[in-house]
């Protein structure tokens, strides 16, 4: 199954599925590697990264914890818009090695917002993995420590990563034909 469509768009296949296991599996090394003897939590960002914390983390040797939360968006009753807040972190994480897990960076806005509530929990080091990274999209200066694998500026789907709810399920990552 080359080409799908979802909705109102036709996608097809980009990156298939051993790369993306391959792809996680040396960053699972890597992580096993590096953070040997620390005392690690991964916090998966949902929705998206379910897939990959799932993958990676069966791959993980070390001696750790993960939990998972979700960034909700909501009108604050102030006239300053929309309000995003970190919801289910309900870990201890201070003085802890944090790894956040994400689907992918793009601009990096989610993320910059999540790593600055994170840091309120005084954790002793952030580190950020993500199993996709859009380079040309990226607005931000913080440090990115571990990606898979590095994707150019298209729309994609699958592994998790979906088009308004649907695609998440595809074991497959597909890009939009434009
Ligand atoms: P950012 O804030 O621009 O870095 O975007 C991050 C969020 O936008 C991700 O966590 C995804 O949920 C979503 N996103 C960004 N690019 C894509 C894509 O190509 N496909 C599906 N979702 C995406
Ligand atoms: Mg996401």
């Amino acid at each position: 199954m080359n080409k799908i469509k979802i909705l109102d768009k036709e996608f097809e296949v980009s990156i298939k599925e051993n790369e993306i296991q391959a792809a996680v599996n040396k960053m699972a090394v890597r992580l096993n590697n590096e953070l040997k003897g620390k005392e690690v939590i991964f916090i998966g960002i949902l929705n998206g990264s379910f897939m990959f914390a799932s993958d990676l983390f069966k791959q993980i040797t070390l001696d750790c914890r993960i939990t998972f939360v979700k960034v909700a968006s909501y009108q604050g009753t102030i006239s300053t818009g929309t309000v995003k807040s970190l919801i289910g972190i309900n870990e201890n994480i201070k003085g802890k090695v944090v790894v956040v897990l994400e689907d992918i960076v793009d601009s990096g806005e989610t993320l910059e917002n999540i790593i600055s509530q994170l840091k309120g929990y005084e954790p002793e080091t952030i580190l950020i993995a993500t199993f996709l990274f859009k380079p040309n999209a990226f607005k931000k200066s913080f440090k990115i420590d571990y990606v898979a694998i590095e994707i150019p500026n298209d729309f994609i789907v699958g592994y998790g990563l979906d088009y308004d709810g649907f695609g998440r399920n595809l074991p497959e990552i597909y890009t939009l034909v434009k």
